[in-house]
């Protein structure tokens, strides 16, 4: 069989992505689309990785050890997503399986939620709409409605990766002080935060000192071993009290039940979550009983022009790969991947 006549590597995809990029891997591939709103049950999951040479895959799906040892194939898991923490790193190395993800074009957006939370948080939007909406507003009231102040106020960022500085960029157009804990980096591994970059006024913390000063803290950590559950009971209470929550990151690295206490109680002023442990959050779950908590469904990165460029920047890693290179946003860049030349 001559090369041309060879039939086009064969991607599972999990979920419809942008249209043009769906057209562009088609354009290298035969692609095996899963066109559903709802992720792939793991049956189907193994059926179809069986014969596939690569899957584009999203943050819902878990690509473990056992689905990338039924992938014989497999040559890339290209995630929809900067975090990989649906995936096994390490069992996709040892199989010679690429990881590659979307870093650096969500930054931006992601850190334009983090703040509207911020925001929203602090001057009670989403309760006031409610207010408006059921009628309340009777009268303009000295008390009616009072929130707490943006500007001036601290912010403390945990994680001061590149979504992190981004949201310290927003707060110094506010005045806010800004401090920042570097996250400890975890050798091997593709993440890096660089301390060296300078944001206007932002000092480094460590953690108790960050959790003590700030009226708002902000995560932007990824999910990993040393950050799952890093914000529990214990960190809550060393929080000023009436200080706010903003979590854009994963909502395992906090302890929910805790949060839920330290509001609950009156010591926190509220939370603003874009992820919870689990998403979908349970409609029954005691946080969502609290008016000072708002929780949006997981939309850092949901605009339309960034959603394009991840799905763009998953189908070139899947070019790349299927191309025998390493992907050019690869997770894993240790990886010997199966049919390259490396
Ligand atoms: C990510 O990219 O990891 C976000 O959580 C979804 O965009």
């Amino acid at each position: 069989m001559r090369k041309d006549d060879a039939p086009k590597p064969l991607v599972f995809a999990t979920r419809p992505i942008a249209e043009q990029a769906l057209v562009e891997l088609a354009g290298f591939a035969r692609v095996d689309l899963w066109d559903d709103e709802m992720p792939p049950p793991r049956a189907i999951i193994f059926d179809r990785i069986a014969h596939a040479d690569a899957i584009l895959s999203l943050l819902t799906d878990r690509i473990d050890a056992q689905v990338i040892a039924a992938a014989p194939r497999l040559r890339v898991i290209s995630n929809l997503a900067v975090g990989v923490d649906n995936i096994d790193l390490d069992a996709a190395t040892a199989a010679g399986v690429a990881v590659a993800h979307t870093p650096g074009v969500l930054t931006e957006t992601t850190a334009d939620l983090a703040f509207a939370l911020l925001m929203a948080a602090a001057r009670r939007i989403v309760e006031a709409d409610a207010y408006t909406r059921q009628g309340r507003w009777r009268a303009w009231g000295p008390r009616v409605m009072l929130g707490r102040d943006v500007f001036g106020a601290t912010l403390g960022i945990i994680g001061w990766g590149a979504i992190g500085r981004a949201m310290a960029r927003r707060a110094a157009g506010f005045a806010m002080r800004v401090l920042y804990m570097v996250r400890a980096e975890r050798s091997g591994h593709k993440w890096r935060e660089s301390a060296a970059e300078e944001i206007a006024g932002a000092q480094p913390a460590t953690l108790e000192e960050l959790l003590h000063q700030s009226d708002f803290v902000s995560l932007h950590v990824p999910l990993t071993a040393e950050t799952r559950g890093m914000l529990g009971a214990r960190e809550f209470r060393a929080m000023k009290p009436g200080a706010v929550l903003i979590n854009t990151a994963r909502g395992e690295v906090i302890d929910q039940r805790a949060l839920y206490e330290a509001l609950a109680a009156g010591h926190l002023g509220g939370a603003a979550l874009d992820v919870t442990s689990p998403e979908p959050i349970a409609p029954d779950d005691p946080l969502l009983t609290l008016t000072n908590v708002l929780v949006t469904p997981h939309m850092g990165s949901a605009s339309h022009a960034t959603r394009l460029r991840m799905a763009q920047i998953a189908v070139a890693n899947i070019r790349d790969a299927l191309a025998g290179r390493l992907p050019a946003y690869c997770a894993n860049p240790v990886v010997r991947m199966r049919g390259a030349a490396n």
